[in-house]
């Protein structure tokens, strides 16, 4: 059951998924051939920090390179969104890039953070609340995949906010869908999303495989969760965090694979691994410019500008949804 908590003109919608959703997912994702699970289940409260440790990662360049960007070009990008937007950011997190935005921004009103995860998102959500006094935060605790209303507007525009190259989450299948989805939503105003470009192996494979082994832990979450939550018995020694460019694909493909074979419980339900079998964990597509606005366009969306750091590791786009 939703619930709200409107004690000031800031709210909280709640639509977290439950543990049934995420049962019913594991187990129809571990059915398949290739067994997968989808990367939304890794950001329950353990997950939500691990990943603020992946990007503090020396190898995990995409963070401070999109900051970067944000840093030196949030005047061109605010002068685009307007006054007094709407900010509505998919997958908030910690909301700290946003606030780079902010201190750029021309009487923002609404602050609308989407998170999946909803403890850390009713913190970042109060903490917002403190240094941001005059805008309203507006939060909503649901997978933004799913069906939501955003707040009525009756000033200014939506500007959706999208950073962290997530959209290369998506299969660009997937990712077209979703962005005519948000394009809808945004009902006219302006779309800036954060895009992670191709370049060299190496380079995308340690930010995805870190010495230290955070982005292993990481992966390995999946699994811990599944064995809290859902009844089950995963022993995390006895599988290995794997992650590759896949080069045909265009993407980072990440998988936890059993290093024998052997047979998990979940719930009742017995799931046999072949020794070196994976579990397919996540895809993180990579895009040239012109390829990510060729998708944007085929999505009904205007590439309007775009902005990339000296090395051209990362790309921020701005999108007019009219
Ligand atoms: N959107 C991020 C990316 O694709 C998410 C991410 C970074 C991630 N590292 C990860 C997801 C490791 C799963 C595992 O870069």
């Amino acid at each position: 059951m939703p619930r709200s908590q409107a004690e000031t003109a800031n709210s909280f919608h709640d639509f977290e998924p439950d543990d049934q959703d995420f049962l019913s997912a594991i187990l129809k994702g571990l059915s398949q051939p290739q067994k997968f699970i989808a990367s939304k289940f890794f950001y329950d409260e353990a997950g939500s920090q691990l990943f603020e440790a992946i990007c503090q990662l020396e190898e995990y360049y995409p963070t401070r390179t999109e900051l970067g960007i944000l840093e030196r070009h949030k005047g061109e990008m605010a002068a685009l969104a307007g006054s007094q937007c709407h900010l509505v950011e998919f997958g908030s997190g910690s909301s700290i890039k946003v606030r780079i935005l902010m201190d750029a921004l021309d009487k923002p009103l609404v602050y609308v953070p989407i998170d999946i995860s909803r403890d850390h998102l009713a913190l970042s959500a109060a903490d917002f609340a403190r240094r941001f006094p005059a805008v309203t935060v507006a939060a909503i605790c649901a997978d933004y995949t799913s069906d939501f209303e955003l707040p009525p507007i009756t000033d200014g525009q939506y500007v959706g906010f999208y950073p962290g190259s997530t959209i290369g989450n998506f299969t660009p299948e997937d990712a077209t869908g979703f962005l005519r989805r948000v394009k809808n939503k945004l009902n006219g105003g302006g779309f800036l999303i954060g895009v992670d470009l191709v370049k060299e192996t190496a380079i995308l494979n340690a930010a995805y495989d870190d010495k230290k082994g955070v982005t292993a832990d990481f992966n390995k979450n999946l699994l811990h969760r599944c064995n809290r939550k859902l009844a089950a018995n995963f022993d995390l020694t006895q599988f290995d965090h794997r992650a590759f460019f896949n080069e045909t694909e265009s993407r980072i493909e990440m998988h936890l694979v059993s290093t024998c074979r052997q047979d998990v419980t979940i719930s009742g339900r017995c799931f046999s691994f072949e020794a070196g079998e994976s579990i397919h964990t996540e895809n993180s597509y990579k895009y040239t410019i012109g390829g990510f606005q060729e998708l944007a366009l085929n999505s009904g969306f205007t590439p309007v500008k775009v902005w990339t750091d000296a090395d051209q590791l990362f790309s921020v786009h701005y999108l007019a949804a009219d």
